[in-house]
């Protein structure tokens, strides 16, 4: 399939820039770029009230917001970045090995009106990676104002795999799932109160490409989702029903993406930050839902009266919609906000009644090795903790910026071994600057364990490429990272990447580590 094709397929579902601003679902957001050909990308506020905000992205005379991004792995990427926001932001290219210039982590933000110029190579496996905003303080905020473009890099394997599946045209689909806290038909702005900068800003709808409860078009046969959960706190637990029965899928694929082998499922959980590579096999005229099942989500908070969670960088700049940060009053969180592992509505799937031929899912996805063998490699012990009133805490402190954080050598490879207190909630720990592999769980209890299929307490997610991981309270979980930096002379000096969790309450409320690569 070709590349046109498929971005006309990818941007069926596209956005509504929630609802209450009332833009028409096939408004300027139906669209997609290849990144290699943008030149400017621009975050914007679209309206102070319900402080909704979208990247402008601008390739020659063409212009949109919100499209999905495209790149050929290989490609060169060269554009402006520009901040039209009231305050500061950092465009992070979540999942991609760039340098620390190009990371967008945070440490230098755009300040409002401010522009910079941007490259970098995209040398990276096939799969879904996304961008999102990034200044320490303001991520939360601004995620979920929407500051969040999907980008699907390609590769050889990646179009092998397309083509064995005759994958249709409309069947390839890129799927940005974000939960709202929408009341009547109003996406509310982001005010969290105390309890949800402990334990997360909820919401009560999801969001697919910015849209509500979007019925996706496709043909009969295979169809494949590529997701990201680009939620501020929720964790999904997918699953996809027809007649009144769950449907077995395969797992393709995982952050970093494909999987050597295929593995079937009829669930598989997909938190903050993570993504997942589904094929479901369609029949003609056939209607699936998409859906988060419930699960216990194991919360177990003691206290939530944090002292300090409002991030020190906040002070001089305003909200982007009239609110107040972490206030112990103004709580909407009983009324419009579902808890963590509560069952939702997604989507709508309908095949098209015209018949296609069956053909077999590969038993071999792509030439992804077994995670390697750890023997020898040194320890890095890692704790995740629940700190009374200064929330959730790595190591037990709260990040610095002007710390030096973890000092790693570069092309070292290490075990880490990450501990979480049994009294806490899920934390999908992320690291910038390596993609990293799952080796063993331990301690896992609840809903995770029930779906532990694989060896050495494993889930199936864990057994691809992952920048990403969940970690569940009273569980640890091994992982093997890799700190190969490229030869580049892009990435010569020291690099300083990020670890932290990606409940972005969790992460703006410091739950953060520097990783400095000498
Ligand atoms: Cu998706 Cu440090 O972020
Ligand atoms: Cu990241
Ligand atoms: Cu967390």
């Amino acid at each position: 399939m070709d590349r046109r094709s498929f971005v006309l397929a990818a941007s069926s579902a596209l956005p509504v820039l929630g609802c209450s601003f009332g833009r028409s679902r096939q408004a300027e957001g139906a669209s997609a770029f290849d990144l290699g050909q943008v030149q400017g990308l621009t975050a914007e506020r679209l309206d102070p009230l319900w402080g909704r905000c979208a990247y402008r992205v601008q390739a020659g005379p063409r212009s949109a917001l919100q499209p999905v991004l495209f790149a050929r792995r290989g490609e060169r990427v060269a554009l402006e970045l520009r901040n039209r926001l009231p305050q500061p932001t950092a465009f992070h290219w979540h999942g991609l090995l760039v340098p620390e210039a190009a990371d967008g982590a945070g440490f230098s933000p755009l300040l409002p009106g401010e522009s910079r110029d941007l490259s970098f190579t995209v040398d990276q496996r096939a799969g879904l990676y996304w961008l999102h905003a990034h200044a320490h303080g303001f991520t939360a905020e601004q995620v979920y104002a929407g500051l969040v473009l999907p980008l699907r890099v390609s590769d050889d394997e990646d179009e092998a795999l397309a083509r064995e599946l005759q994958l249709a045209p409309a069947n390839q689909k890129v799927l940005v799932l974000a939960d709202a806290r929408v009341r009547g038909d109003a996406v509310l702005p982001y005010a969290p109160a105390a309890a949800d900068c402990v334990l997360g800003w909820l919401g009560n709808r999801v969001r697919v490409n910015g849209a509500f409860d979007p019925a996706l078009d496709c043909a009969a046969g295979w169809l494949r989702l590529q997701l990201v959960n680009a939620s501020n706190a929720r964790g999904f637990l997918l699953a996809l029903r027809s007649g009144g029965r769950d449907l077995p899928f395969h797992l393709m694929g995982t952050d970093g993406g494909l999987l050597a082998a295929p593995v079937e499922l009829e669930r598989v959980f997909l938190h903050p930050a993570e993504r997942v590579d589904l094929a479901l096999p369609l029949a003609a005229g056939q209607s699936v839902e998409l859906l988060s099942r419930a699960f216990d989500a194991r919360v177990q908070v003691e206290s939530l009266a944090p002292a300090t969670l409002v991030h020190p960088s906040r002070a001089q700049w305003p909200t982007l919609a009239a609110s107040e940060l972490c206030s112990p009053s103004a709580d909407s969180r009983e009324r419009d906000s579902l808890p963590d592992g509560a069952a939702m509505p997604i989507a709508t799937i309908r095949a098209h009644a015209q018949p296609r031929p069956r053909v077999p899912m590969p038993a071999r996805l792509s030439s992804l090795s077994a995670a390697p063998d750890t023997s020898g490699w040194p320890l890095r012990r890692i704790r995740l903790d629940a700190a009374g009133s200064a929330g959730f805490v790595i190591d037990g402190a709260a990040f610095s910026v002007n710390e030096v954080g973890w000092r790693v050598e570069r092309g070292a490879r290490e075990v880490w071994e990450i501990r979480a207190s049994p009294i806490g909630m899920p934390h999908p720990v992320h690291l910038h600057g390596a993609g990293f592999r799952v080796l063993r769980r331990q301690g896992t209890q609840g809903p995770a364990r029930a779906l532990a299929s694989a060896d050495r307490g494993r889930l199936p997610t864990d057994l691809g490429i992952k920048d990403t991981v969940t970690v569940w309270p009273g569980e640890t979980v091994w992982l093997a990272v890799d700190f190969a930096l490229p030869a580049n002379p892009a990435f010569a000096g020291a690099q300083r990447y990020l670890f932290h969790c990606h409940n972005l309450e969790h992460e703006d409320a410091m739950m953060m580590r520097l990783v400095t690569v000498t």
